[in-house]
């Protein structure tokens, strides 16, 4: 039936994880959660410290110091989330980060530690939590992609296929999890004002910016209220779809 207008906690008695919200778009998505009614674990490597902790209780969350590479990562996310919590209904792998150079000077180190925190990192600790049973019957699994997983970006070779990597794995993660009743989407967000992008040259930027079909980028805010649709019972139905957050890639 057709929820009322009045429905305004949809995710109330949920437990939601996000990984890397310490700052930037995870730190939004982890606030939207918490408005929604979630009882949020904000997760992000130890070194985020204190930016971890003030995001964490600036909206009521429960802080988590973990690496999302660590062999044990799944594993210690299914125990701290059950002993508090009793299991998990949502988890967002939203935890990337970048290290450009172009082809002739992309290394080994740069290319496996993107492919591993962006891509193998998510693939281990949703297959992890499944096996242990940890995450729930309509469970929801959303991963963030990138644009530049769609249409590549310039010295962006480790972390475009880190990301187009994404849509595989949730394509074909999708039919597997719906037997278990969890819905798995991803989205592709284009250039978004983070610290991930400040960090780029300001002509970069401004390129970046108005290579998106709506001519601007976005706000981290955007892409959270994106995912809190795939995150929502309105979604029940949606899953192994990938949508781009601030317009399509004029490239
Ligand atoms: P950010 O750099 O501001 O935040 C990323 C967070 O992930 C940081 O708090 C960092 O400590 C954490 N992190 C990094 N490695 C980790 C690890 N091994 N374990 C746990 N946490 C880890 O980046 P931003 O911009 O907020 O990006 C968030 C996600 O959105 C990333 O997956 C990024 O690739 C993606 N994205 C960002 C876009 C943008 O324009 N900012 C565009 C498209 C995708």
């Amino acid at each position: 039936s057709v929820a009322p207008a009045s429905w305004d906690k949809p995710l109330a008695g949920k437990v939601a994880v996000v990984t890397g919200a310490a700052r930037g778009i995870g730190a939004t998505i982890a606030e939207v959660f918490a408005r929604d009614g979630a009882t949020v674990i904000v997760a992000d490597i130890p070194a985020a410290g204190e930016a971890l902790s003030d995001t964490a209780n600036k909206i009521g969350a429960t802080a988590l110091a973990l690496d999302v590479t660590a062999p044990d990562a799944a594993e210690r996310l299914a125990d701290f989330a059950t002993e508090r919590f009793g299991g998990i209904d949502i988890v967002v792998h939203n935890a990337g980060i970048t290290r450009d150079k172009l082809l002739a000077n992309m290394d080994e180190g740069r290319w496996s530690s993107v492919i591993n925190v962006n891509l193998a990192a998510p693939h281990r600790i949703t297959s992890g939590l499944v096996a242990k049973g940890v995450l729930k019957e309509g469970g929801r699994v959303i991963d963030v992609s990138s644009i530049a997983g769609i249409a590549g970006n310039r010295g962006q070779t480790n972390y475009g296929a880190s990301k187009a990597g994404v849509i595989g794995m949730v394509d074909a993660e999708s039919p597997l999890l719906a037997a278990k009743g969890i819905t798995i989407n991803a989205v592709a967000p284009g250039f978004i004002e983070t610290a991930m992008t400040a960090a780029i040259p300001v002509g970069t930027r401004e390129a970046g910016r108005l290579m998106s079909s709506l001519l601007q980028g976005g706000q981290t805010v955007d892409v959270a209220e994106t995912i809190a649709y795939f995150a929502s019972p309105a979604s029940n139905a949606v899953s192994g779809n990938v949508v781009r957050v601030c317009g399509q890639s004029l490239i």
